[in-house]
């Protein structure tokens, strides 16, 4: 009966101490990267963004705040392709660069994607906030190639026109999934200003 006891008392405190390390790196994080939080996109969404969006092996994938860099490891899985992330969230960083050892073409790097050059990137995905996304629509536009394409979870670019919008799966996983390639972004970059 006392093992019982431990046990739970040894899981309680395992669960609020994982806990604890979300809401730190969370606050830690939360000045930089302007409301989004550290919340992973459903693997079911993730493969239907996939399905739409092809890929050549070693084409190269960004993900602007990757979490634990499960959209890079599905990519890659998939397709081949190799794979940046960024992510300053410390807590999420940790777990992508744990959960992508092993795997030498993806590189989960703890920087502010606002720096980041994305002039390489076959497709860039992004999973944000709201109040980044006029800002965030004038860097793609800016640093893209024009074959390139961008797929935003759950909010849009605003003034650009999604080429597809996707909503996969049942209730719990149908907010739209905004597909723009950045030939359209380019071509209407200044729509956001
Ligand atoms: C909603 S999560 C999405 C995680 C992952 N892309 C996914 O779909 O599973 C957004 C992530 O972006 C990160 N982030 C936000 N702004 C950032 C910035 N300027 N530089 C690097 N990471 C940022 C946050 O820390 C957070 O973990």
């Amino acid at each position: 009966m006392t093992g019982w006891l431990w046990g739970f008392f040894i899981l309680a405190g395992g669960l609020f101490c994982v806990k604890m390390a979300y809401v730190f790196s969370t606050a830690l994080a939360l000045p930089a990267t302007e409301g989004a939080l550290y919340v992973s996109t459903a693997r079911l969404r993730i493969a239907a963004a996939l399905e739409a969006v092809p890929m050549a092996p070693g084409d190269l994938m960004v993900d602007l705040g990757c979490g634990d860099g499960r959209v890079l490891r599905l990519a890659r899985r998939r397709y081949g392709v190799r794979g940046v992330g960024y992510e300053l969230n410390p807590l999420a960083f940790l777990k992508a660069r744990l959960l992508c050892m092993g795997r030498p073409d993806i590189d989960i790097r703890m920087r502010n994607f606002w720096s980041a050059d994305l002039s390489g990137a076959r497709v860039v995905f992004c999973y944000l906030f709201p109040d980044v996304m006029a800002r965030m629509a004038d860097k793609l536009a800016a640093d893209l190639a024009p074959g390139a394409t961008v797929v935003s979870c759950n909010f849009p670019l605003p003034g650009f026109r999604p080429e597809q919008v996707l909503r996969p799966g049942g209730s719990r996983h149908n907010d739209p999934i905004y597909i723009y390639t950045a030939a359209e972004i380019k071509g209407n970059s200044g729509a956001t200003t």
